[in-house]
């Protein structure tokens, strides 16, 4: 049995995830944290235990919950702040309700219209760090890119976003941030959107249009369905959280595995010169499966006593479908090791399946294109500027990314 959560296993999951799947595909494994989760590894498995009802993501219904378990899932400061009552957190038919009043002002046709100034958003950091020749792009283009886009999707004020992108620091731990501040950070965030919320409510009474999604959230709950104030925060909070180090990591994720191999990377700058969208498109999609943000979906509990994979899981019990492992099963895919971003009908479960499917998937989509296609076009000769056995990635269970991703390029002068 290969060692899982350690420093190696970090930098690469992969051979341990192949073990697992080949031998013990639902194995019963202790956490880092100390809690015991049953962890999901083949394709089949994940995908049938992602769609299963009796699976809640409620936290109420782990069986650890009380002295020993609380506080242990779920997001740190998370519970002091309110904010349990998110999509992630939540079952039918309070989720059902919540997604559809959701669904309506997340529409695609929003996502589509922000195309622009997600495109303006990644020339600006470029143009932040492109005369020096060198850059880390984690810090300065993968992780403001996507705050700045949701805050300004939310309808958070410009002059605010500098807040979000410091709280949001706090959150991961970026470089300069202090540390323990999570908590701190998550409630000055709710604070402050639940204070957003009001203002936006207000402004929509007096006559104001407001063609951002928290008015839009509120109009489509003025229209028949209910939405508390706090529904409405946590909503916010899911969106902001749920939606930015995911993102972060799939640009850093993704420029990472272009890197290291230079023919997938002069295949895509081909595709991004001749402006073809439709591969670049099928390319992000190939480099969620092979190296996705999102490496377990978040927690899952047995809600009455179930098999899955020939495994007995008792009632209460947490499981952790392992996405970064079901996205390499060769049952599923052929050669699931090697990167091919031309791969065709590639049904990855990089943003999971069933009822939590992940909203911000076109939003994310959109992030991810026109993040590669800038950096590819405008940095046509970027390459790695550090040796990848010293490049470090963060530890957190959920996610997978670098802390820091140096790179170096010929230097545009202005
Ligand atoms: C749910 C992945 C970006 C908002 C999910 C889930 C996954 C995922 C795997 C399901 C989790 C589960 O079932 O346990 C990703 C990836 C992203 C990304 C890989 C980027 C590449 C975003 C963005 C937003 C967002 C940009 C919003 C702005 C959400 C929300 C949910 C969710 C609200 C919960 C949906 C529900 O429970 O009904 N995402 N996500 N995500 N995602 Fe994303």
């Amino acid at each position: 049995m290969p060692r899982l959560f350690d420093w190696d296993f970090a930098a690469d999951p992969y051979p341990a995830y192949a073990w697992l799947r080949a031998h013990e595909p639902v194995r019963k494994t202790e956490l880092p944290s100390g809690v015991e989760a049953w962890l999901v590894t083949r394709y089949g498995d994940a995908r049938q235990a992602l769609a299963d009802q009796r699976l809640s993501k409620n936290p109420h219904h782990h069986s650890e919950r009380g002295a020993h378990g609380k506080g242990k899932v779920g997001i740190p400061g998370e519970r002091g702040a309110n904010l349990m009552t998110h999509l992630l957190n939540i079952d039918p038919p309070d989720h059902t309700r919540l997604r559809r009043l959701v669904s309506k002002a997340f529409t695609p046709r929003r996502v589509e219209a922000f195309a622009p100034r997600v495109r303006e958003l990644a020339d600006a950091l470029v143009d932040g760090f492109a005369e020096r020749g060198e850059a880390d792009l984690i810090h300065e283009f993968a992780f403001p890119l996507p705050i700045y886009a949701i805050c300004d999707m939310l309808g958070v004020p410009r002059e605010d976003q500098e807040d979000f992108r410091s709280w949001a620091g706090m959150m991961i731990h970026q470089p300069g941030s202090p540390r323990g501040g999570v908590g701190r950070a998550v409630k000055r965030m709710r604070r402050y959107l639940a204070e957003l919320i009001h203002r936006k409510r207000a402004e929509l009474a007096d006559g104001d249009e407001g063609d951002d999604l928290i008015s839009g959230l509120i109009r489509a709950s003025d229209h028949g369905e209910h939405l508390t104030e706090n529904e409405a925060t946590a909503m916010c909070f899911v969106l902001l959280f749920a939606g930015f180090e995911t993102t972060v990591n799939l640009i850093g994720n993704g420029v990472y595995a272009l890197l290291r191999h230079p023919e997938q990377r002069a295949f895509l700058q081909g595709a991004v010169m001749d402006g073809d969208e439709a591969s670049l498109g099928v390319a992000v999609e190939e480099l969620l499966r092979y190296d996705g943000p999102v490496e377990l979906a978040t927690w899952r509990f047995a809600t009455e006593p179930l098999t899955l994979g020939g495994q007995r899981i008792a009632e209460g019990e947490p499981v952790l479908v392992v996405l970064a492992a079901a996205d390499r099963d060769p049952e599923k895919f052929a050669a699931p090791d090697t990167l091919d971003l031309a791969r065709r009908d590639n049904q990855h479960l990089g943003y999971g399946h069933g009822i939590h499917y992940c909203l911000g998937a076109p939003l994310a989509r959109l992030e991810g294109r026109t993040a590669l296609a800038t950096l590819l076009r405008r940095l046509p000769d970027l390459r790695l500027a550090a040796d990848p056995d010293d490049l470090r990635w963060r530890g957190g269970l959920i996610m997978r990314g670098l802390r820091t991703l140096p790179v170096e390029f010929s230097p545009i002068r202005k």
